[in-house]
């Protein structure tokens, strides 16, 4: 072997022992350049080449090219096995057991009491057999208003009551039926619910509404539950055992509710819907003093209400709507006046401040 050949094979080896000792792929690529880089001895040498005596240069040539092939094929193999390795380790050290507990909780907070509250009165007409269902938040005018028996002169159809959607083609028509608005009450799913559904249907619908208010119990945002029962045989007494059962459910197992006439648009007779205090007897606190929550009329409003409007079903007769044949109640409540009302919240605001100190409270 010549001098030239020999030194190539005491590169090589040096080389083969970095490359084995490599334990990352990161000290492998610090052996790679310093072995085969730009500056290693192998490739000067195989640059080199072409100055020596035709004699050496074929033999040389050879050993040094045959040499640095090699290596690069060792490169490679023990590359693949560290990046492997490697990556098995990773996954090991990143892996997340998702089938152990959480525990002790991590605290993550709390439900909203609006939510808590929606939830609570949720339960309370699944557990009497409604379904709940959600609708669109911009809503028509056919929907919010006239399917409703809304009269084409009703004060809530302005634009002082009513955010109408700016559509870019000048100010709104507010009696065209396609003219779309944000739903000012949950009411408009009634139609909706028919639409989708033959009768018999019960269902609560909560969601949120709009109405431009803001003071100390109204806001430009809100929250109702509408609730629909239609069926054959039903009257204005179902009506006031099922809201005898929610506000004893809600407020308390010694609620009374009793229904004082009042009018709305799609409903026939009408009622508003007053729970009996639960803060006093009769008006009067404990010690003696005209209670604030009631303000001495034993009598807390808490919804409207009343048995649907036969000209509401003619708007869904296509559905199987019969008024001859079918009949049944409507109520719809805000979801923060009742929250408000059971826990004492004296400003409706206080709930949209997000304040931790009043969220921590519920
Ligand atoms: N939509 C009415 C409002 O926002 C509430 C209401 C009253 C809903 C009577 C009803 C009902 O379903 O029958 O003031």
């Amino acid at each position: 072997m010549s001098e030239m050949t020999e030194r190539i094979a005491a590169l090589e080896r040096a080389a083969r022992e970095a490359i084995d000792a490599a334990a990352t792929t990161l000290e492998l690529e610090d052996a790679r350049v310093s072995h085969l880089g730009r500056r290693a001895p192998l490739p000067n040498l195989l640059r080199g080449v072409a100055e020596l005596d035709p004699a050496q240069r074929a033999q040389v040539g050879r050993a040094a090219n045959e040499a640095r092939r090699a290596l690069e094929e060792a490169i490679e193999r023990r590359g693949g096995d560290l990046a492997q390795a490697e990556l098995r380790a990773r996954l090991i050290a990143e892996g997340v057991d998702v089938t152990l507990d959480a525990d002790p909780l991590p605290a993550v907070g709390r439900l909203h009491l609006i939510t808590q509250t929606r939830r609570e009165i949720e339960d309370v007409f699944v557990a009497l057999g409604y379904d709940v269902v959600e609708g669109p938040e911009v809503e028509t005018v056919h929907y919010n208003f006239d399917a409703l028996n809304h009269a084409p002169t009703h004060p809530s159809r302005l634009p002082t009551d009513t955010f109408y959607i700016d559509t870019g083609s000048g100010s709104p028509d507010i009696f065209a039926p396609d003219t779309p608005l944000l739903r000012v009450h949950t009411s408009p799913m009634q139609v909706r619910a028919m639409e989708a559904q033959p009768p018999p249907i019960y269902v609560i619908v909560p969601g949120r509404v709009f109405r431009p208010d803001s003071d100390a119990t109204h806001t430009p945002q809100f929250h109702q539950i509408e609730g629909l029962a239609i069926d054959t045989d039903i009257t204005l007494a179902d009506l006031k055992g099922t809201l005898l059962t929610f506000a004893r459910a809600i407020f308390g197992e010694q609620r009374e509710v009793r229904l004082r006439p009042h009018f709305f648009p799609f409903t026939e007779p009408s009622v508003e819907v007053d729970v009996s205090c639960f803060h006093c007897t009769g008006g009067v606190t404990p010690d003696g003093q005209r209670c604030p929550l009631c303000k001495g009329t034993a009598w807390i409003e808490i919804l409207g209400s009343g048995m649907v409007d036969p000209n509401v079903l003619l708007a869904v007769s296509d559905h199987g709507y019969d008024p001859e044949r079918v009949q049944g109640f409507a109520f719809g409540m805000g979801i923060e006046r009742i929250a408000m009302l059971k826990h004492g919240v004296p400003d409706l605001r206080l709930l949209y401040d997000n304040d931790i100190r009043l969220l921590e409270q519920f």
